[in-house]
């Protein structure tokens, strides 16, 4: 445990303290829970009799919160070693059953969103952030509409037009690096990609927007503190500082959002996301209203820009650690595309087949989403247990990608040539390799996401070497939701 920084223990204790002073309202909540899942199994011992394995605590309430929060996929993996592929824990009130390495998540990628429900789990998350009326907030049937418009917004002719787009932002935002030094390139790739993202899934209005005033960074960045384990385990109602930030940002943002919509509506057509959300229909004829464009636009940014913020910089850490990786990316570039670099195309972006191997490497030891979750509306058997209503039934993508059952001994290491020869198919088949999710709820962006990130790491690989600084390696930072790279500074040299 001695590699854990300091930070992590004082945050945990921090957000121990909080929990803890807030363990008074959250038993009403609790006692509700308990109540209802008692009553739904009343009566039906046989039920009780095959419920998964219960990890034993003694801190009553808050449960397993502190170990987990600590090193989740340790303590998943601990778990898994000790009670098999099914078992529950108690975290803060809420019991929490993971699946790992069995055959079943066919049960939880393949059932029915009204068996196995996401907006239960996600909508106090998302709601507040995205506004009313989109994801979460709605039922799943109307959802699955929304995601086939984004859908129609990201074709290939739109990834054409993105290439060189993210190739100036990338180019024009490191320039700002100099000749050589050492730098957050994570707070780079955040910044860089909230750009890159409005650009491509919003519009140029939207992008320009985040040049002509700081506001709109700082918006986002409250906004975006909403997006924590606080609003995940606390009551919505309290008037926590960063809830009352995001609540602020959110009105502003949707104000902002509301201008370009309008101003849009009334100029000339363009071919970009935002000309579809509003030219798009519904299955019933009817356009989305302003407000749904607006919380529309709001999710597609933050899906769009954390995911791939945190892969790129996990990416940098991975390539400098292994040097000779980089430097075949390096080659990789000047055959794919020329001694000369001349712009970058779409069509070759497929034949950078080391980096799409790296990306698809970071994500698999680095999933930016490491834990995917429904709430068990109706009981549910898998291997022989059952699993209540009640019970928050998990997923963890971070844990399935490094059992060496699959991967075999070197499961932890990085290295890209695991994928030579193996068809992606065969792999997610088995659900064994799953970064962007399966079945109704899987991920839209990924097509998006790769172009995004190869177009940037393409520019990166040519400009600059990267190191790391003095052998330091980020360790996970789990305090966020999503796990970034603690400390994510890099040393780099520009090439001539
Ligand atoms: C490296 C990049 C990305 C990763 C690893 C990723 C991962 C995921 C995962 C694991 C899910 C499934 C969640 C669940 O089952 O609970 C998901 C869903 C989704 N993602 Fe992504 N994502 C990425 C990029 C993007 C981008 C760029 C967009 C938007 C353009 C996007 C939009 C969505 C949407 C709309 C869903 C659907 C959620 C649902 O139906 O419940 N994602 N993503
Ligand atoms: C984990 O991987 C195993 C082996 O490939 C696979 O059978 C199983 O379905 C996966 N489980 C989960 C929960 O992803
Ligand atoms: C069409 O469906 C949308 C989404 O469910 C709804 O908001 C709208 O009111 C419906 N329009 C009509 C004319 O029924
Ligand atoms: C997986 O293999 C690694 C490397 O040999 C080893 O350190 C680790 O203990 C193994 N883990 C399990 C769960 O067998």
């Amino acid at each position: 445990m001695d590699y854990v920084p300091e930070k992590l223990h004082s945050q945990s204790a921090t957000t121990l303290t909080i929990v803890a002073a807030t363990i008074g309202l959250i038993i009403t909540l609790l006692t509700q829970r308990l109540k209802s899942t008692s009553a739904s199994v009343k009566g039906n011992d046989l039920v009780l009799q095959n419920l998964p394995p219960v990890i034993p605590h003694s801190v009553p309430f808050l449960g397993h919160a502190v170990a987990f929060g600590q090193d989740p996929i340790n303590f998943l993996k601990t778990a898994y070693d000790k009670y098999g592929p099914v078992f529950s824990f108690t975290m803060v009130g809420s019991t929490f059953t993971y699946l790992v390495g069995s055959d079943a998540s066919a049960l939880f990628f393949n059932s029915k969103n009204e068996d196995l429900n996401a907006e239960d789990v996600y909508s106090r998350l998302t709601t507040p952030v995205f506004g009313k009326g989109v994801a979460y907030d709605v039922p799943n049937q109307l959802f699955l509409e929304q995601k086939k418009i984004f859908k129609t917004g990201l074709n290939i002719a739109r990834f054409r037009t993105h290439v060189s787009l993210i190739e100036d932002e990338t180019r024009e935002y490191f320039k700002a690096w100099g000749h050589k030094g050492e730098r957050d390139i994570f707070e780079a790739l955040s910044e860089l990609i909230i750009l890159t993202a409005s650009r491509c899934l919003h519009g140029s209005e939207v992008r320009d927007l985040f040049t002509e005033s700081s506001k709109i960074s700082e918006l986002y960045k409250d906004l975006d503190g909403g997006f924590n384990q606080l609003a995940w385990l606390l009551p919505g109602w309290l008037p926590f500082p960063s809830f009352l930030k995001r609540d602020r940002a959110r009105l502003e943002m949707e104000k902002m959002f509301r201008k370009v919509i309008s101003a849009r509506r009334a100029s000339e057509p363009k071919d970009d996301m935002l000309q579809t959300l509003i030219d798009s229909t519904y299955k019933n004829g009817s356009h989305l209203t302003d407000q749904e464009i607006v919380g529309m636009l709001i999710g597609l940014l933050m899906a769009g820009q954390h995911t791939s913020s945190t892969t790129s910089a996990w990416l940098g850490f991975f390539i400098s650690r292994h040097k000779h990786v980089q430097e075949a990316l390096y080659e990789e570039q000047k055959l794919v595309c020329g001694e000369a670099f001349p712009p970058l195309a779409y069509d070759q972006l497929k034949d950078m087949t080391l980096l799409e191997r790296c990306i698809k490497e970071t994500l698999r030891l680095r999933p930016p989403l490491m834990t995917v979750m429904r709430m068990v509306r109706s009981p549910q058997t898998v291997l022989g247990y059952t699993i209540p209503p009640g019970h928050q039934i998990c997923v963890s993508p971070s844990v399935n990608h490094t059992l060496n059952s699959t991967w075999g001994e070197s499961a932890e290491e990085f290295d890209p040539d695991r994928f030579l020869g193996v068809s992606a198919t065969t792999i997610s088949e088995k659900f064994a390799y799953l970064p962007f999710g399966a079945g109704r709820h899987r991920c839209i962006g990924e097509f998006f996401a790769y172009v995004q990130i190869k177009v940037i790491w393409s520019v990166l690989v040519r400009t600059f070497e990267f190191e790391l600084a003095d052998g330091y390696f980020p360790p996970v930072n789990y305090q966020t939701m999503i796990h970034t790279p603690t400390d994510p500074v890099i040393r780099y040299r520009r090439r001539v």
